[in-house]
This record gives structure tokens, C-alpha cells and sequence, in this order.
């Protein structure tokens, strides 16, 4: 049987996305106590990177699941001192039943799953960071109603994030307007490919061209993890603040989103993220009933 990973966007259908939209929905609306859903079930979570909310989301949808976790970093593995990634893959899954990693190298992480015999879930990678990307669309859905019909405008830095909101709307057919520096645009690999499946997508460079219309506005930190210039993108990026003249520039009613963690002043300002328009505690909180949704789907309790 395929074991099913879950490691970016586009490799699922939207019928698979769909159904873990579904039940994150579900999940959600069951409340927050404990599931008998995966019991005896342990997940290991392996950061290369920091994390808040992933780490704690995960760690609390296992949890509730019925299952259990096993937390480490790579630095306190022998993954530090040269062990392969693909060993490492081969010996955690005769321990545990999924993995979700976080680590920048995407290749690293496909070719981790390759020698995992046990579901690999992708915690963020240089490229992608789906399961953040799940938590969003459901906390525009329970704003907004069904994403097909939304408009999502992306300003500011063309990076991981954005790049999957990209994959998401080529999956599930929403329209996805982004404005970057050129500095800073979206992979090319990554625009190509949206085109090629007559994607939604519109790429343009100015923030106020990038809002009209929008029903939601999201950016996100102008330096990700594994980014070292941040001085000059601090300069590039500036005219690219969300702050309270581009939201109301936006849709009547539009919403702001941010992954987190926000840098107050640069990318969006105080007044956006705590004003009425943000959605981005609610955000947070879905990354727990998200992958609450995609534990279900990697251990096939939903189809
Ligand atoms: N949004 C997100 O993934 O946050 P963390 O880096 O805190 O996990
Ligand atoms: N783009 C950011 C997201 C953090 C959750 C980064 O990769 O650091």
C-alpha cells in the first residue's frame, strides 16, 4: 500500500485536499478533547529549525488524537555529527508510525520520505510549508465561505509560504494576486508551473494593484530561516508594509492573514494585526485542527 506522505500541495488532488479540509473543519467543530482516533500511535517531530507553533500544534493534535509524540531537534541527534538523513529515516520508522520534519533543504526532505517506511509529514522546508497553508484556507473558509470563490493577495516576500498559497490556488481554483520586489519574486519553477495548469495567478509589483479586489491580504516576514541579508531586505521590502492604507484598499470585509511569527513594524503593522480585519490568532489556532486533519488522512482514518 503507498504510504501516504504528505510533503507539499501540489502532489494531492483536490479531492484529498478537499477531504482534509473537510474534516479539519469537523475536527474542529467537535471541540478540542481527547480522540480515540490513532491510539497507540506515536508521531516523532524533528526540527532542524525553531519552531513555536508548529512544534506545539502537532504536538497537541497527536495528543488529542490518542496518540503520542517524541520531540528532537537534529542538533541532539547523531543527524549532527554526519549520520544520513536517509539511516535516519530507515531507523525512526521502526521506531515511531510518522515523522514530521522541518529541515530547509526540500530535496532533503523528498529524498528522507523515500527512505522512510512511515508517513513523513513536511514541518516547512525552504520551498513549502503545506500544513500552515491548510490552517490558512480553513481560517478563510470559516471567515469567508468556500475558498473557489475568494481572491487571496500576497505582498511582500515571494518565499516558501507564498509559493505554496500558489500551489493551493492551482489545486483548488481560487485566484492568487502577489506583489514582490523583483529582488524577491516567487521561484521561477514555481510561476511556470501554476501557468501551465491555467492557474489563477496573477504576478504583479505593485502592493495596491495586488489588494484590489482581495478578499484576503497575507504576507509574511521579509527574512524566513535560512535568509541572511536581512538589511537589504528590510530596504527592498519596505514598500511592501501591510498596514491600515493597503487594508482599505482591499475588499469591503477583507481579512489579514500572517503565518507568524509577525515582525511588528516591518512587515505589517500593529495596528493591522491586532485591528479588526485580522484573522491571525484564529490562523494560528487551525494549525492545530489542520493537522489534526492530516494526521487522520497519513494514517488513512479518512480517504
Ligand atoms: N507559522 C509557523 O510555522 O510558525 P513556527 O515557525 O513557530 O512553527
Ligand atoms: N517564511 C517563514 C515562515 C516561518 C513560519 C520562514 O520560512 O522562516
Amino acid at each position: 500500500m503507498t504510504i501516504r506522505h504528505f510533503l507539499d500541495i501540489a502532489s494531492h488532488s483536490p479531492a484529498t485536499l478537499r477531504a482534509i479540509l473537510d474534516e479539519a473543519h469537523r475536527l474542529k467543530a467537535n471541540g478540542r478533547g481527547r480522540l480515540d482516533l490513532l491510539p497507540g500511535r506515536t508521531l516523532a517531530m524533528l526540527f532542524e529549525q525553531v519552531s513555536t507553533r508548529t512544534r506545539f500544534s502537532f504536538d497537541l493534535a497527536m495528543r488529542e488524537l490518542g496518540g503520542d509524540t517524541i520531540i528532537a531537534s537534529g542538533g541532539e541527534m547523531q543527524l549532527g555529527r554526519g549520520e544520513t538523513l536517509g539511516d535516519t529515516a530507515a531507523v525512526l520508522s521502526r521506531y515511531v508510525d510518522a515523522i514530521m520534519i522541518r529541515m530547509l533543504d526540500h530535496e532533503g526532505l523528498v529524498a528522507f520520505a523515500e527512505e522512510a517506511s512511515v508517513p513523513v509529514i513536511n514541518g516547512l522546508t525552504r520551498r513549502s510549508h503545506p500544513c500552515q497553508i491548510l490552517a490558512d484556507i480553513m481560517t478563510i473558509e470559516e471567515r469567508l465561505g468556500p475558498i473557489e470563490a475568494r481572491t487571496v493577495a500576497w505582498v511582500g516576500d515571494g518565499n516558501n509560504v507564498a509559493a505554496t498559497f500558489v500551489e493551493a490556488a492551482r489545486r483548488l481554483g481560487f485566484r492568487f494576486k502577489i506583489a514582490t520586489p523583483v529582488e524577491y519574486d516567487l521561484a521561477e519553477d514555481v510561476v511556470t508551473a501554476a501557468k501551465a495548469d491555467g492557474s489563477k495567478l496573477e504576478v504583479g509589483r505593485d502592493p495596491y494593484w495586488a489588494v484590489k479586489d482581495a478578499d484576503v491580504v497575507v504576507t509574511d516576514t521579509w527574512t524566513s530561516m535560512g535568509d541572511v541579508d536581512e538589511d537589504r531586505r528590510r530596504s527592498i521590502l519596505t514598500p511592501f508594509r501591510v498596514d491600515d492604507a493597503l487594508m482599505a484598499a482591499a475588499a469591503p470585509g477583507a481579512i489579514f492573514l500572517h503565518c507568524l511569527p509577525a515582525h511588528r513594524g516591518d512587515e505589517v503593522t500593529d495596528s493591522v494585526m491586532d485591528g479588526p480585519q485580522s484573522a491571525v490568532f484564529d490562523e494560528a489556532e487551525n494549525r492545530v485542527h489542520a493537522q489534526k486533519a492530516v494526521l487522520a488522512w497519513c494514517f488513512r482514518a479518512i480517504d
